[in-house]
């Protein structure tokens, strides 16, 4: 069957029906040791967001580095990594009576930090380990500057840090915050990463002034993943993309094609309007990201830069081949680089990882919110 998952199966390459999605182990050990490393340098801690891969293997990848922990965004991905014994933040607030008793459940068995920018999350949380009578620590996130979760003032991140350190199941334990809006070369952060130092340094101060210093400051992100020693106060760095890249990480500078570390390998099935090559992946293998570096497609041929994915529709993704004088012909393999890997990954039913004389199946555990 095509669609094998066992991990102990060598798969041949002319057995691999496309599109699937490629990961090069080596590469992806090589981009967690740099990142873990670089930021040790800095005196920070790594603690690296799941999201990109959902995968214990490489999760387990980036625990041999030596992080602090693990960042997830659902109880899902938390349910999956706990089996490694990772220490755990739930960088998504949890909300409502099906999320609190799913919490629960899960602080029955394991540890969690969690953060959150609100009365009702607190709630939920406080709730959930009171009932599983396990003290939960608190992150307060702020926003500096995306716009999408976070609190904006620092009067409001006292007050639900005081609350938090006066529960009786819940201690304050620190700050979260993601800089999501800095998406450019590292050369131009300079002014948005001084107004998040700005802004995280007030709300330090305000914290400090009411008797309820931050013992972690949890942020950064792979766009400022080489700068995050630029932002002040921060104790460590929760970057996800760089284990593997893509072609927005690229873009940016963060990485050099040859570190991106996931592909997905296509078949060209037509060629019969000029101009393009159609191959067998579209919005359902690469995903319909828009590129955020500027210029156009939903993806670009791995080493052949000037051939982007200039249109996808569900399983079809038209190469342009105008700026080319490659032409593939039908039944041709072709790689293709999406522009944002996490979401390519959360379509995959399983990775490839290659290896001398085929491809073995990558377990994806915690793709999807069931177990
Ligand atoms: C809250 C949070 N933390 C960390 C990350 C990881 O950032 P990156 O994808 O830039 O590695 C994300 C990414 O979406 C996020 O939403």
């Amino acid at each position: 069957m095509s669609s094998n998952s066992d991990p102990s199966t060598l798969i041949p390459p002319d057995a691999i029906e496309t599109p699937a999605a490629i990961v090069d182990l080596g590469q992806a050990r090589r981009n967690a040791v740099r990142a873990r490393s670089e930021l040790a340098s800095h005196g920070l801690e790594w603690r690296p967001h799941v999201k990109t891969h959902k995968s214990r293997t490489l999760a387990r990848i980036q625990l041999d580095t030596g992080v602090a922990g693990l960042t997830v965004a659902t109880l899902h991905e938390a349910e999956v990594m706990a089996t490694l014994g990772a220490d755990l933040l739930l960088a998504h607030p949890p909300v409502g009576p099906a999320k609190g008793r799913r919490l629960t459940d899960f602080l029955r068995h394991h540890p969690l930090s969690v953060g959150l920018d609100s009365k009702a999350s607190l709630d939920t949380t406080a709730e959930a380990a009171r009932n599983a009578e396990r003290e939960v620590p608190i992150l307060v996130e702020v926003d500096v500057g995306m716009g999408r979760v976070g609190l904006g003032s620092s009067e409001e991140v006292v007050a639900l840090a005081r609350e938090a350190g006066e529960g009786q199941w819940t201690e304050f334990a620190g700050l979260l915050f993601y800089p999501g809006h800095i998406r450019v070369p590292a050369e131009e952060q300079g002014g948005e990463l001084e107004r998040v130092s700005r802004r995280l340094t007030r709300v330090l101060e305000a914290l400090g002034a009411a008797g309820l210093p931050a013992r972690i400051v949890s942020g950064g992100s792979t766009p400022t993943l080489w700068q995050s020693h630029r932002i002040e106060g921060v104790t460590e760095i929760r970057a996800g993309t760089c284990i593997f890249h893509d072609r927005d990480t690229v873009a940016m500078g963060v990485a050099r094609p040859d570190e991106v570390a996931y592909r997905i390998l296509t078949t060209v099935v037509s060629t019969a309007v000029s101009g393009q090559a159609v191959v067998d992946a579209g919005s359902k293998a690469l995903a319909k990201e828009e590129f955020r570096s500027g210029g156009r497609g939903y993806g670009v041929v791995r080493d052949r830069p000037e051939v982007t994915v200039r249109a996808v529709s569900e399983e079809h993704g038209i190469l342009d081949l105008t700026g080319t004088s490659w032409r593939p012909r039908v039944g041709d393999r072709v790689e293709l680089v999406p522009n944002h890997v996490c979401v390519s990954v959360n379509l995959q039913d399983r990775l490839l990882a290659e290896e001398a004389g085929g491809f073995r199946p990558v377990p994806i555990e915690g793709r999807g919110r069931v177990a």
